[in-house]
């Protein structure tokens, strides 16, 4: 069963709000303000939406309150269930620093739909659309999935672009990668975007690889799989967050996720921009007024769109 149509200007405009909110902040230095800023806003409007709402990847768990944490109900109680995943600000640097590349973003399914994760590290792959399903496998070496997608791609290695965030624990795969002279997008933060650039057609990227936040790994798989696109997951948790995922009753811990047991059925993704971004344009702030841009998706209807409006202050 589809979710209601009605639902996807309201999804919108949560993720326009968050982001007027944290844009109040950018260049401010303050991370955690301009965070606030967000949550504040996205959980105001989601309470307005007709729907029996639960956040199943938030911002923290219930202990972390006053983030929109995991397991808060939102909405008005009446209507669909639907479960949704939240990132009010992804690139809290990128806002605090003026940096292009943070949005606001949600993604929602009907309930039991999404993968529900604990706010951890996750291991990911994900490559883009008309390739055999589920081509890579993260227990392959690098330089097995490396000659797979560039098999299935029919180029050579060497014409493969790889996106990672540039990070330490990367160095392993970065040393694979340039072994095989394969191509290499570093980014400073942001790994949402980073994951779905592998599905643009302007895309510089043909792989996304490494370990990024277990959130933004969940965001990333809903708009693959509006898009045609491949991810697979694996959470990476210490003793303490075993414990944890343990109550969001995931059983098996070294599961490895598959795009299909991420997101199941239908799905909408909004993310509006913060500071101007590949994916979308930033907030505009007028003296009484803002205009928001937004990345819409929603695999049902096969909507693929961005629309930018605008809205009072
Ligand atoms: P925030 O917006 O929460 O700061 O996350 C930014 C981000 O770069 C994510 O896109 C990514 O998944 C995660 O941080 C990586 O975490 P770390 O900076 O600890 O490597």
């Amino acid at each position: 069963m589809s979710l209601s149509i009605n639902l996807l200007n309201k999804f919108v405009l949560a993720t326009e709000k968050a982001a007027y909110g944290a844009s109040l902040f950018i260049g401010k230095g303050d991370k955690i303000a301009a965070d606030k800023g967000a949550v504040d806003l996205m959980r105001k409007e989601l309470n307005k939406i007709e729907m029996k709402g639960t956040v199943v990847i938030g911002e923290g768990e219930m202990d972390e309150a006053p983030m929109l944490y995991i397991g808060e109900k939102v909405g008005t109680n009446k209507g669909e269930e639907i479960d949704i995943a939240i990132d009010p600000l992804e690139g809290t640097n990128f806002v605090a620093k003026n940096l292009p590349n943070s949005f606001s973003v949600l993604a929602a399914t009907k309930k039991g739909n999404l993968l529900s994760a604990p706010d951890t590290y996750m291991e990911k792959i994900a490559v883009g659309s008309n390739l055999p399903p589920n081509l890579l496998d993260l227990d392959n070496s690098v330089e097995t999935n490396i000659k797979i997608l560039a098999e299935a791609k029919n180029i050579k290695p060497d014409q493969l672009n790889a996106c990672l965030l540039d990070r330490p624990r990367h160095k392993k795969i970065v040393e694979s990668l340039i072994k095989m002279k394969v191509n290499i997008n570093f980014i400073s933060d942001g790994d949402v975007s980073g994951a779905i650039s592998v599905i643009d057609q302007n895309s510089k990227n043909d792989i996304y690889l490494g370990i990024g936040g277990g959130p933004e790994g969940v965001l990333a798989a809903a708009a693959l799989s509006c898009l045609g696109g491949q991810i697979q997951t694996r959470l990476v948790l210490d003793e303490e967050q075993k414990k944890r995922a343990h109550k969001l009753g995931i059983k098996d811990i070294n599961k490895k996720y598959n795009i299909e047991e991420i997101v199941k059925g239908d799905v909408i993704f909004c993310a509006t921009g913060i500071t101007d971004g590949d994916l979308v344009k930033g907030i505009v702030n007028n003296s009484d007024s803002f205009s928001a841009t937004t990345f819409v998706l929603h695999k049902d209807s096969k909507t693929n769109k961005k629309v930018t409006n605008l809205h009072k202050k």
